[in-house]
């Protein structure tokens, strides 16, 4: 049963690792390496699978406080026992990326639970696709609101405490086509287009701030997202034959390139849109 807009659930009381002591009696992580996120509280949206949980379970390792956000709470329970059942603890957060008002109470309600949120992802997004000559208005205004105006959105919610402290890392999940384009699919095109100017944007503002602002763009990856293609045999092939690499991508690829942007490794990169595709946007 779906719960109200911007209800947090779930139980992060327990650390994600292994703490250790130092003889002052301060907690330390154990991990004491440039990717740890120990004490991070990370807001992923759109987590309970694919990409976004890949990445949540990536920061989770990492020793992030991770909260998974969705619109339907099954799922999103779900998604936490497949977590816990690896010892990661993790929360749900329930809102529509697209809507204010949810997107405003769920952050105030995160802060107030663990007082601070230090890493967000912009990770929710769509896809419709047809030609552009008849496609539907309403769908176009759909791509927008998720792919683009949400990121603007959540990330406004998360800003304030960011800035108070001083820190924060804002990831957009950008796209190949933040830069290339494929018939078929232009308003996701435009939108993921305007994400990597959005980064640019939000980076050079907030850098005094000490908040870093990235983007990771993926090639093709076997996600629910391209369950269409996957299923065309034609397609899938060329997929596989146009790259590099020779085959789609695993959401677990894109974990490690996360947790770097999540962390103090990536301090002095900000405003920047990695590509990770196994080659393809580099070859002819
Ligand atoms: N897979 C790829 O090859 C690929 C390549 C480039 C970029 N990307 C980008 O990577 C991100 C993740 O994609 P994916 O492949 O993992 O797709 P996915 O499996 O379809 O996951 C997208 C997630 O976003 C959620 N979502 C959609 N609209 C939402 C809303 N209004 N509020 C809250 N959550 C919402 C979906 O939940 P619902 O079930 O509720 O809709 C779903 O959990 C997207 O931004 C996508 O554009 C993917």
């Amino acid at each position: 049963m779906p719960l109200a807009g911007g209800q947090l659930t779930g139980n992060t009381s327990a650390p994600n690792i292994a703490l250790s002591f130092t003889r002052s009696g301060a907690v330390e992580s154990p991990l004491q390496t440039p990717f740890d996120l120990f004490g991070k509280v990370a807001l992923i949206t759109g987590a309970y699978r694919g990409l976004g949980f890949a990445i949540a379970q990536g920061l989770a390792r990492a020793g992030a406080t991770v909260v998974l956000n969705g619109r339907r709470q099954d799922a999103l329970d779900a998604a936490v026992g497949l977590l816990s059942a690896q010892g990661l603890g993790a929360s749900t957060a329930v809102f529509d990326v697209t809507d204010r008002e949810e997107i405003g109470s769920a952050v105030a309600q995160i802060n107030e639970r663990f007082g601070h949120i230090d890493i967000l992802f912009n990770n929710a997004g769509i896809q419709r696709r047809g030609p552009l000559v008849d496609f539907p208005q309403a769908q176009w205004d759909e791509i927008i609101a998720t792919n683009l105006s949400a990121p603007f959105a959540v990330s406004q919610a998360v800003l304030p405490g960011m800035i108070s402290r001083k820190s924060g890392k804002i990831v957009h999940i950008a796209s190949l086509m933040s830069e290339l384009a494929r018939p078929g699919v232009v308003p996701y095109t435009a939108a993921k287009g305007g994400v990597r100017q959005l980064t640019r944007g939000m980076a050079v503002e907030l850098a005094p701030h000490n908040i870093q602002v990235n983007a990771i763009a993926p090639g093709y990856f076997a996600t629910e997202m391209n369950r269409a293609l996957i299923d065309d045999a034609e397609f899938n092939a060329w997929v596989s034959k146009r790259t590099p690499a020779g085959r789609w991508g695993e959401p677990d690829e894109l974990a490690g390139l996360a947790v770097f942007l999540a962390s103090s490794a990536s301090n002095y990169m900000t405003g920047q849109m990695l590509v990770i595709d196994g080659g393809m946007s580099v070859a002819l």
